[in-house]
């Protein structure tokens, strides 16, 4: 099923898929029979439509976020995250089915790739509602290399996807609200809510089988997250962060402040 979801090209082709598997895993939980987990062989790189055009960063343009063309951008942007994200989570399922673990591990992730299909939709619903669609902009190529550099790193995985990436998610948020509601953008300013409301939950799934492997391995949680996140996550962590809602998902300040930019 994670393999399908990854092997399928379209957007909205893979995010329906995605829920649909969602919901089979789901109703076969709550029947009391749970699907095998099983094995499978994901690709390195996900399968991705022809549009959007993938850049580097750098030549990705910017454009300024108080204007229409700007607030289109910005949705853009977060349409090809969450794209990424349905990708990221269902990747982590086979990647490591060689390793032990317990069936509410596939629970989470499969709960936390439904609502990343759920996001990838309703921001691509807001960019249609504008006259865009996801495709028309060029996007950011580097969105990938944080799985492609925790191939065969299950911790490195977890610490720098949920624990670095999208905690950065919980820190930018509220901005982003910010910007969509100054210009009365209301079915936007919604799917960011609903974004920001549950996303904690996606962080605190990788803070919790962080530490269930810390323990099953006796490794000090904060020096093993800063040993990996120094390994595989180029640069600092870039503050403001939102701690209230980091705390929340499980991320306590010494293992960020440490890795922060001063
Ligand atoms: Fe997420």
């Amino acid at each position: 099923m994670a393999v399908e979801v990854l092997t399928t090209p379209d957007g909205r082709a893979k995010t329906a898929l995605s829920r649909r598997h969602a919901a089979t895993w789901f109703a076969a939980r709550e029947a009391g029979t749970p699907l095998p987990v099983g094995t499978a062989k994901p690709p390195l790189r996900p399968a991705r439509p022809d549009a959007p055009e993938l850049l580097d960063p750098r030549d990705v343009p910017k454009r300024k976020p108080g204007s229409p063309q700007g607030r289109i951008a910005l949705l853009h942007a977060v349409a090809h995250i969450e794209l990424n994200a349905v990708d990221l989570h269902w990747d982590i399922i086979p990647r490591f089915a060689h390793v032990n673990m317990p069936l509410g591990f596939y629970d989470d992730w499969v709960k936390a790739a439904d609502e990343e299909s759920k996001y990838f939709n309703l921001m691509c619903d807001c960019l249609e509602e504008l006259g865009s669609h996801y495709g028309a902009l060029p996007a950011h190529a580097g969105m990938w290399r944080a799985a492609e550099d925790t191939v065969d790193d299950f911790m490195g995985r977890l610490a720098v996807v949920p624990m670095v990436l999208e905690a950065r998610g919980l820190d930018v948020t509220p901005g982003m609200i910010e910007i969509f509601r100054k210009a009365d953008a209301t079915s936007a300013v919604a799917a960011l809510e609903t974004i920001y409301a549950e996303e904690v939950g996606h962080v605190a799934y990788g803070s919790k089988w962080f530490h269930f492997l810390c323990g099953r391995h006796d490794h000090d949680p904060k020096d093993a997250f800063h040993t990996l996140v120094q390994r595989y996550f180029k640069g600092a962590l870039k503050p403001p962060f939102n701690e209230e809602k980091r705390a929340e998902a499980g991320l306590p300040p010494d293992f960020y402040w440490p890795l922060a930019a001063s």
